[in-house]
């Protein structure tokens, strides 16, 4: 079975063809995964544009599913099923998607399939390394969203804790704005931090008080740790962010008003500016990790996986393997292709919809807020 994943949530207009092997091990094949990438447009905003991004997608899309097909050697006739982001995302740039994937559905009279854009990161780790140890953790980690799932089995996604604020990768790009890095920040700030030094500037470690634990959000119900340890998989940013911003204007960096500097003039020279980079890397990756594995442990997890825009981090990859191979946890982090945003995920996730005999009707609506996993 062939199915053809269309992936429009953000600011990548992305289209890929996944088969099913029949092969218990590896059950998924990935035929091709294209991107169309418009992070040069957005750039010179600083971040995202909604109606840009539309516009973009609408112009993009056909090409992109075009040339998706023609990687996979797949014609209109050999798709089986179409997979496609529902939400969350910006409602313009998912439409966009949703409106393409139901006008093919309609005109080929096969099945469709609504998918959580969060179930395709989780889903990334099981289409490039097969069927990994039950029950499995992911960690999802992106521009919109820092949450940790249990997977008891394959399909099941049960919320256990996220962000009480800022996602983490909404943390890079807000810093590396301030450090004038430009947009997307998370690769601008891991590549520099490779120069810093990551003890140089002290940046408080992300932590709750006990107000905070107390007042988990109301429409948090999380899934699988016992009400007491919860905490265990809740991450916070937002504190970090303040004391980066306190720290930047000490330096005198005008961050106040909003402003950018380039990295290579201003008060901080390149090397500060690295070493920065390079602490503010280690808390964030600390913090991720620390919570994840002590949650995971809590969990009694055989595979942990890590998943989303920011597992693309350099860092965060390699600490991520050494604590697994020091606690006897696999570890897997999706290739680079897979991290970021793709419809591969898409139509794996799709693919394991209709494994379990869901599909979608042609009514569904795109969704700009949708949760997974939380009553479950
Ligand atoms: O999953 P994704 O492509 O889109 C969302 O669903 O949000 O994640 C995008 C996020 C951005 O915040 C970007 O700065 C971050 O992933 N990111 C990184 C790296 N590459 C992308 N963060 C840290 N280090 C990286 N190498
Ligand atoms: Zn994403």
């Amino acid at each position: 079975m062939n199915v053809l994943g269309i992936e429009t949530s953000c600011d990548e207009t992305a289209a890929a063809v996944v088969a099913s092997t029949g092969e218990a091990a590896r059950p998924w094949r990935l035929l091709s995964n294209v991107i169309a990438s418009q992070a040069d447009i957005h750039r010179e905003w600083g971040g995202v544009v909604p109606e840009i991004a539309s516009r973009q997608h609408v112009r993009d899309i056909c090409g992109v599913v075009e040339r998706a097909l023609d990687d996979a050697s797949c014609r209109w006739a050999g798709v089986d099923a179409i997979a496609v982001t529902q939400g969350p995302g910006l409602i313009g740039s998912l439409l966009v998607g949703v409106s393409f994937a139901k006008a093919a559905a309609a005109m080929l009279r096969k099945p469709i399939v609504a998918v959580h854009h969060l179930a395709g990161h989780i889903e990334s780790v099981f289409l490039e390394h097969g069927a990994v140890a039950l029950p499995h953790a992911s960690l999802v980690v992106s521009g919109g969203h820092t949450s940790l799932y249990f997977v008891p089995e394959p399909g099941v996604y049960r919320l256990v804790g996220r962000t009480r604020d800022d996602a983490a990768g909404e943390a890079y790009d807000k810093v590396a704005k301030l450090l004038g890095l430009g947009y997307p920040g998370g690769p601008a700030i891991d590549k520099l931090a490779r120069e810093g030094n990551d003890r140089a500037v002290a940046l408080p470690m992300p932590r709750f008080t006990h107000a905070d634990r107390n007042a988990p959000p109301a429409d948090l119900m999380p899934g699988a740790l016992p009400p007491g340890l919860q905490h265990l998989a809740e991450f916070s940013f937002s504190g970090l962010k303040t004391a980066v911003v306190r720290h930047l204007a000490h330096r005198g960096v005008p961050v106040t008003t909003g402003l950018t500097v380039p990295t290579d003039a201003g008060p901080l020279s390149r090397q500060d500016v690295a070493d920065f980079c390079a602490s503010f890397q280690r808390v964030v990756v600390e913090a991720l990790l620390d919570r994840t594995f002590a949650a995971a442990r809590r969990l009694g997890v055989a595979s942990l996986g890590i998943t989303g825009g920011v597992s693309a981090n350099s860092r965060l990859r390699q600490d991520a393997a050494a604590r697994g191979t020091r606690e006897g946890l696999a570890v897997y982090v999706p290739s680079l292709r897979l991290s970021t945003d793709n419809a591969a995920m898409i139509a794996a996730a799709g693919l394991r919809k209709l494994e379990r005999g869901e599909t979608s009707s042609l009514e569904f609506n795109a969704e700009a807020t949708m949760v997974i996993g939380k009553h479950e």
